[in-house]
């Protein structure tokens, strides 16, 4: 008789298959809540990862916006500013204002101005480039390539030093007038 009540007091404890949990859900109700919870779960990760792509990482440093420290307005025609956290020298010619990439397109040397000469003179293989970024003398084979410039309404400048463009030759097009 004892063994027969140990029986019926387990089989009490065990919910039966569709009968009410403890809390008074089904295990079909609960399977089923847990599985909406990790498909939305799922959902929202996916979402988060796809506007994390669409939403603009904003840079600052090489590869970014990085400002001029001076005002467009500022800088007259023969006028070079290099911009370390860039990599690039702001220059203004008879064309307006250029971003130039001080990578030396021969083979990558940093090409210093030289101011005496009024020219990029690259100490590696000799290349010479104008102050538009035209190159006159030496193995360069086009160039200095250029980022894009943007003069803001109060002459700020900001170069976007992540759109960095490659050209055959400089035309007056490529700087930006003031
Ligand atoms: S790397 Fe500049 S000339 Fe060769």
């Amino acid at each position: 008789m004892a063994a027969e009540n140990q029986v019926h007091a387990a089989a009490a404890a065990v919910p039966p298959a569709h009968g009410p949990a403890a809390d008074g859900m089904t295990r079909r109700q609960l399977l089923r809540s847990t599985m909406f919870a990790t498909i939305g779960a799922m959902f929202g990760l996916a979402g988060a990862g796809a506007g994390g792509m669409l939403w603009p990482i904003k840079l600052t440093g090489f590869g970014g916006i990085v400002p001029a420290p001076v005002k467009a307005h500022e800088m007259e025609i023969g006028d070079v500013v290099m911009v370390r956290e860039g990599k690039y020298y702001l220059t203004r010619s008879e064309d307006g204002l250029m971003a130039l990439y001080w990578k030396c397109v021969h083979l990558g040397c940093t090409v210093p101005w030289n101011a005496a000469q009024k020219k990029f003179m690259c100490p590696c293989h000799a290349s010479v480039y104008e102050i538009t970024g035209q190159n006159i003398a030496g193995p360069a084979p086009r160039p200095l390539d250029m980022m894009e410039v943007i003069v803001e309404p109060d002459g700020t400048v900001l170069v976007n030093t992540g759109k960095i463009t490659e050209r055959p030759r400089h035309e007056p097009e490529h700087a930006v007038k003031i």
